[in-house]
């Protein structure tokens, strides 16, 4: 699988990147520097736009060069074991860098510090910090502690943070596009999962932070928003002022009507929640995207229910059923886990048969892995031998590209309205920039004074398995 922009595709936890604040330091004015790396899901970054918020607040400043750096930080994610063992190699790496440089100090983030908690920091001493997702506002006194020589740990999980209430600081932005994070934590027990023990308990932000959020990165033209949370679905907030309550349909309103050139998206929709509310305001609003990512882990019921994912194959089938009666024309993804304990080749075909039916135009799949803590982990031994794992994966993967191919073979001799996002990264004289449908599309320039942030409607005219390539048919502002 590939590794999606920052800005672009989420939801590859795979995914790791340099995170480098946006804002230019000048050595001579800041108090230190940091560095930080992020890895997880799109939240996960988001997250280290909030903290480079925060130390930037304290008078820190960023910078792309390790070696510079007095601080180095990395955001880290537990989903899967593999992710959990790139941080490790990181931070051996790190510490060498560390043993150069006098005050030097290292600081893990995120979900892998919540569930380690002081492990790394006391038993194993590759860390100086340990601060977990809802504990960044401490993050300044932390530093002073660590400075000092002390044990530097937060990992309080919080059931009122949001961080509704800071400004992130857009980190490698093409500046058109960025995540808002609308909610944190998950209330769902899907038994194969560490987010509820590492994030916490669900809550929702305040909505007219959100909006503010959306017109402030509007007015500094950003003309796509991602609305970011576990479950977006069950998003639920209650403006006392006005005695209103705010599902997701409403805020997803809202937001679309802060402008009708902002294109909006959300990431992730659960299965169970996703409302016929929210297809119809999908549907009566141009500018939010025809696109739902629909994870659906397993096509065999037996195996759901073990995943605790509270609906069948049947009622899955449905809710597709559903998208394509309201939405005829949206896109679909979703996640899929091979090899969950106890499935058999029947449960497997089971998969394979839902993807054929629901042909996706994009997935992300994964062989499984057992997280300590999870109820999996206690209540199911993880008896599929790795290479049937893999094995099953692999055939999931062989038939999704037969479909994602088809998809972008579908869309060739169409016209659509693309959102310019930036150069194209092999051509200077090409712009990358994507459809509703989340497609990729790179096109010829030409002699249009067109600029990032501007729509414009492009013809496609082939495509390869992950992009789709156009030229130019006609300027559009709207
Ligand atoms: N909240 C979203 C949902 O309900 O689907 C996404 C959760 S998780 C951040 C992203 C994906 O990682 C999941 O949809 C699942 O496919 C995968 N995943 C989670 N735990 C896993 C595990 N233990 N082994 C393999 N894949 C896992
Ligand atoms: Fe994990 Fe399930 Fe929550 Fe998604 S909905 S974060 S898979 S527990
Ligand atoms: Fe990973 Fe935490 Fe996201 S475990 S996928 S960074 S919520």
């Amino acid at each position: 699988m590939g590794m999606p922009e920052l800005a672009g595709k989420i939801h590859d936890e795979s995914r790791q990147g340099e995170a480098v604040a946006a804002f230019k330091h000048d050595p001579t004015t800041y108090k230190k520097l940091f560095y930080i790396e992020s890895y997880g899901c799109a939240m996960n970054f988001a997250d280290t736009e909030v903290v480079a918020s925060i130390l930037n607040t304290e008078g820190f400043g960023a910078t792309r060069n390790v070696e510079e750096a007095d601080l180095i930080f990395l955001n880290t994610c537990s989903i899967r074991e593999k992710a959990e063992m790139t941080v490790r190699k990181r931070l051996t790496e790190f510490k060498l860098l560390k043993k150069k440089k006098t005050g030097m100090l290292i600081g893990m983030l995120g979900c892998m510090a919540e569930r380690l908690k002081s492990k790394l920091l006391e038993e194993e001493k590759l860390v100086d910090m340990v601060v977990g997702p809802d504990a960044y506002r401490s993050l300044p006194a932390l530093i002073k502690e660590a400075e000092t020589g002390q044990k530097a740990v937060n990992v309080l999980l919080s059931r009122e943070e949001t961080y509704g209430d800071i400004a992130p600081i857009r980190l490698d932005s093409n500046g058109v596009c960025a995540f808002v994070s609308i909610m944190r934590g998950c209330n769902n027990m899907c038994s194969f999962c560490v987010v509820p023990f590492t994030r916490g308990r669900e809550r929702s932000r305040d909505a007219h932070s959100i909006i503010s959020e959306v017109i402030e990165l509007f007015n500094t033209g950003y003309r796509e928003v991602t609305l970011l949370g576990q479950n977006v679905d069950s998003y639920y907030w209650i403006d006392e002022q006005k005695d209103e309550t705010v599902t997701f349909a409403k805020l997803l309103e809202k937001v679309a009507m802060v402008n009708p050139l902002l294109r909006v998206r959300f990431s992730t929709s659960h299965p169970k929640d996703i409302t016929d509310e929210v297809l119809f305001t999908i549907a009566r609003h141009e500018n939010i995207c025809n696109y739902i990512h629909l994870p659906v882990q397993s096509g065999s019921t037996r195996i759901l229910q073990l995943m605790n994912r509270t609906y069948t194959r049947e009622w899955y089938i449905g809710k597709v059923n559903r998208i394509r009666e309201i939405l005829p024309d949206c896109g679909l993804s979703t996640d899929m886990i091979t090899g969950f304990c106890t499935e058999t080749e029947e449960d497997h075909q089971d998969s394979y048969s839902l993807m054929e039916y629901c042909k996706y135009d994009l997935a992300y799949m994964y062989y499984y892995s057992e997280r300590p803590g999870t109820l999996a982990e206690k209540r199911y031994e993880d008896d599929i031998p790795e290479e049937v794992k893999k094995r099953r994966l692999q055939e999931i993967i062989a038939l999704h590209r037969i479909h994602s191919l088809e998809s972008m073979q579908r869309d060739v001799h169409k016209t659509f309205k693309v959102l310019i996002e930036a150069n194209s990264k092999k051509s200077e004289t090409d712009w990358h920039g994507r459809t509703d449908h989340n497609k990729v599309v790179i096109f010829p320039k030409g002699d249009y004074q067109l600029q990032k942030g501007d729509y414009v409607q492009v013809k496609i005219n082939r495509c390869t398995a992950g992009t789709l390539l156009g030229e130019i048919v006609g300027n559009q502002t709207a």
